[in-house]
């Protein structure tokens, strides 16, 4: 019988299974990954935010990750980071990716959250909505591309109002 998959918010029990899935994925220069700096700026580098949410099956296999960290962009908080989002190779392309992305939008939505944020394709990220930030913008604690940096407003026009760069704190 197939095993059922269930999505959930992620807790400290699983920063294990969730590293395992990061170093199967990104190989071990994930530590590198400038959303690793921010998180590191709150103090253990390991903290599951409360939008951390994760898909595994009902024998608890790990299919997808993704990390969500609240941040201050210039100093004013009411934004959120996302990222990584790793999907295990074997279940890519089969709307787990998607299913976590649209729920965390849901749920920054809910606490009033302004501005998600992240660095990634625009070609994936585009159809929940996110843009290009014009460079310079926002600027992030590590090196980044800036043509990667990407962002979602949700509530109409936050963009205008967040300048600076982004903390962990
Ligand atoms: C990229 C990734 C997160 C996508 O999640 P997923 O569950 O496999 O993807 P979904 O099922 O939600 O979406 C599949 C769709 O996204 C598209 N897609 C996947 N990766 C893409 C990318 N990098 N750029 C553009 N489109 C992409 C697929 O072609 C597919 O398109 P379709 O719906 O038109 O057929 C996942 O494959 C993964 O973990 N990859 C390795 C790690 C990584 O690169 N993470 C992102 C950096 S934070």
């Amino acid at each position: 019988m197939l095993s059922k998959v269930l999505s959930r918010p992620a807790t400290p029990e699983d920063i294990p299974l969730i590293s395992a899935l990061h170093d199967r994925v990104f190989g071990p220069g994930r530590f590198a990954r400038t959303a690793y700096r921010v998180r590191e700026q709150k103090g253990t580098g390991a903290e599951i935010s409360r939008f951390c949410r994760l898909a595994a099956s009902d024998d608890n296999r790990l299919i997808a990750a993704l990390r969500m960290s609240e941040i201050s962009i210039g100093g004013k908080k009411g934004a959120i980071l996302l990222g990584p989002l790793v999907v295990a190779p074997e279940y890519a392309g089969q709307g787990y990716g998607r299913a976590l992305v649209t729920e965390v939008i849901e749920a920054a939505k809910a606490a009033g959250l302004k501005l998600m944020v992240l660095v990634g394709d625009e070609p994936y990220y585009g159809r929940f909505g996110f843009k290009p930030v014009a460079p310079g913008t926002i600027t992030f604690p590590g090196p980044v591309n800036p043509q990667r940096i990407l962002a979602l407003e949700l509530e109409s026009g936050a963009l205008a109002s967040f300048s600076g760069q982004i903390s962990g704190r």
